[in-house]
């Protein structure tokens, strides 16, 4: 059986290994997933923010970092159960629990990034529509070329 529960900053280190250990999460050459440093922040303080793991005996499963922006919409950062879990409902769980809570907030849109086909397949499944692609692109406001 698995558990659905808020995510605190005590998770942090476990909730990074756990993105890390899969390929979805390279984002780029760059990018792999969020540092611990801005995980802890946020995890301490989500300020309506919904960070919500899934549990098999004590480990990290699965989870969403779903992200409110403003009043009306959602971002969801990253919605991943593991591999060796799927199709076991725990995907549903997460997403029936935080589905759940926007409403009660009168949050009415919902947009996620999907890596894979999977993901595609489960959020149609749930009434989602594919929009258009993009390329994820990132840079630094530190390193800006010098014009
Ligand atoms: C999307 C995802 C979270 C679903 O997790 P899950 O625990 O397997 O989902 P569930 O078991 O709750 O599935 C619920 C239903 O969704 C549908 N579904 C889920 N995966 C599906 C698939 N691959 N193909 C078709 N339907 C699918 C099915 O109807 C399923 O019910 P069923 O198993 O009784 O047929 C998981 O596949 C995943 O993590 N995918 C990768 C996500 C990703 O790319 N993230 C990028 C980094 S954030």
């Amino acid at each position: 059986m698995f558990v659905v529960r808020l995510l605190t900053s005590d998770d942090a280190v476990q909730l990074r290994a756990f993105a890390q250990s899969d390929p979805s999460f390279q984002l780029s050459e760059v990018s792999a997933f969020f540092s611990l440093e801005y995980l802890h922040e946020w995890l301490a303080r989500p300020e309506g923010d919904l960070l919500v793991g899934a549990e098999v005996d004590g480990e990290l499963v699965g989870f969403i970092l779903c992200q409110v922006i403003r009043s009306s919409w959602s971002l969801w950062h990253n919605f991943f159960v593991a591999r060796a879990h799927r199709r076991r409902g725990i995907g549903q769980a997460l997403f029936d629990y935080v589905i759940g809570e926007l409403r009660e907030r009168d949050v009415t849109l919902c947009v996620a990034f999907a890596r894979e086909r999977d993901a595609v397949a489960f959020h149609v499944r749930n009434g989602a529509s594919a929009g258009y692609s993009f390329t994820y692109v990132e840079w630094r406001t530190d390193q800006q070329p010098v014009g």
